[in-house]
């Protein structure tokens, strides 16, 4: 019997306190996505049954988590919750100074705020939205260079996450002065939730040496990165996570984290860094809008938190249930025919919704269309990651320009959902497959001139009917 390895996925966890689940039905929900002008971003939570929106702060907290607040320190200055924090942190990542901050976008702010010039460059696997937003809101320049295996999303490279080494390293050979640094991303979230090797991660600090050049590790889904190192990567199924994660860590100068992810948190990130002086700049600063340096606009009990939750993410038994059940929704749904993003990255399955809806051009962002369609039919919110969030303007001609993908993500929160859940969206989504023929594409009505996915409005393109 001990040799029988089971197909069925079992949660590793049983389950204290549950919270229904909003029921509505498809009138309701068509009335919904009228108030919030098509944008899912502004829904009421209670319109929605399945909320795969993010994985972003919306875990399930476990119990030793929650026994860990009501002890937490909540003194002003040098709480033991910090310290307990700190040593968390200094212990898996091996950098000196740890800043914690209210979120990941906060530890970005800092980060640009005290190391960026404008006109400067600052180089890529793929930065996420809000690190771009930070980096240009400090007048400098943000350059993805994602590996080649990434442009074909059917490919099944196993580290489609990876940095482009010869585009790295042209660009910092072509321009000694101007690079900033280097932020890798990982796992890298804007090109599908795929992992970051070790050799790449190894290479391009290497490069970065060579060239005198600061790698940040942006780490919100560090613990997934590192299961799929250990399944995938050649000479590693032998390590832990804790012993991949370390040496991940060991190539960065520094880490930023949106704690929202691996650490089970519901708000809080951090930034950690090797240099006194750019400790001390970042520490001067956060006084100013994030507080004073040992609780950075967190409480006690978060930082609390997610201490515990950094140490519980590495547990081995938890990351292959997340990493199957994310790989079993995925696969299912390639089955009924929507196209998904290959391999099924770590917090999210990924549709190609250019390729799923073939009927509409990229301008009617098809991604939109398909992730509106998803929430009216089935009541899953998910979030289009194509032109509406990562479009850009044409410089000269102010003409908009397509993302390179149009994708809707379907990002599991960790430890919330059931498989039983999995299984009515995908019996679900067997149903809509045949009349996605059908969805409207979509018009921008009003927009804010950064990170417009987040507030935008919109409207369906009425179809033309065919002529009589
Ligand atoms: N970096 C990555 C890779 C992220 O995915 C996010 C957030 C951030 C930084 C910013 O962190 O939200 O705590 O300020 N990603 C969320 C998402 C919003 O849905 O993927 P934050």
């Amino acid at each position: 019997m001990e040799l029988i390895k089971a197909k069925t996925i079992f949660e590793p966890f049983k389950i204290k306190m549950v919270e229904p689940l909003h029921q509505l039905t498809l009138k309701e929900r068509q009335v919904a996505l009228q108030r919030a002008k098509y944008n899912l971003f502004s829904l009421p939570a209670e319109s929605v049954t399945f909320d795969l929106l993010t994985d972003s702060g919306t875990s399930a907290m476990s119990a030793n988590q929650w026994s860990a607040m009501m002890k937490a320190d909540e003194s002003y200055a040098g709480a033991q919750s910090y310290y307990h924090f700190e040593r968390t942190i200094q212990r898996l990542t091996g950098l000196k100074h740890v800043i914690p901050t209210h979120q990941g976008r906060s530890a970005e702010y800092l980060l640009m705020k005290a190391a960026l010039k404008p006109g400067q460059f600052v180089l890529g696997n793929t930065h996420f939205d809000t690190t771009r937003a930070n980096i240009e809101s400090a007048g400098a320049k943000a350059i993805d260079l994602p590996c080649k295996e990434n442009e074909d999303s059917s490919s099944l490279d196993p580290f489609k996450g990876n940095i482009d080494l010869v585009a790295l390293e042209h660009f910092l050979q072509s321009h000694p002065q101007e690079v900033a640094f280097v932020v890798m991303t990982v796992t890298n979230n804007s090109v599908g939730g795929q992992p970051v090797s070790l050799q790449n991660m190894k290479a391009a600090a290497h490069l970065c040496r060579t060239y005198k050049v600061p790698l940040f590790i942006d780490c919100a889904r560090f613990a997934e990165n590192c299961y799929f190192i250990k399944l995938r990567e050649g000479g590693q199924t032998h390590r832990t996570i804790r012993d991949i994660a370390q040496e991940l860590f060991s190539y960065g100068t520094g880490a930023m984290m949106s704690a929202k992810k691996d650490a089970f948190g519901n708000i809080g990130g951090f930034l950690a860094v090797q240099d006194d002086g750019l400790a001390e700049e970042i520490r001067r600063l956060m006084v100013i809008t994030e507080g004073f340096p040992t609780y950075g606009g967190l409480a006690g009990r978060d930082l609390e938190a997610l201490a515990v939750g950094l140490e519980e993410v590495l547990d081995e038994s938890y990351l292959a249930y997340r990493i199957r059940s994310v790989e079993y929704f995925g696969r299912a749904l390639e089955e009924m025919g929507y196209i998904t993003v290959r391999p099924w990255g770590g917090h999210a399955v990924y549709i190609d919704a250019a390729k799923t809806l073939p009927h509409l051009p990229v301008l009617q962002y098809p991604g939109q269309s398909l992730s509106v369609a998803l929430y009216e039919h089935i009541g899953v919110r998910s979030v289009e990651v194509g032109t509406v969030m990562l479009g850009q303007r044409d410089p000269i001609t102010g003409k908009e320009l397509p993302a390179p993908k149009e994708l809707v993500r379907l990002a599991m929160p960790r430890r919330v959902y059931t498989q039983s859940h999995v299984d009515y969206i995908l019996e679900m989504a067997g149903y809509l497959k045949s009349d996605l023929r059908d969805v409207p594409g979509y018009q921008i009505t009003k927009q804010p001139r950064f990170l417009r996915h987040f507030t935008c409005e919109f409207e369906p393109i009425k179809l033309k009917k065919p002529s009589q």
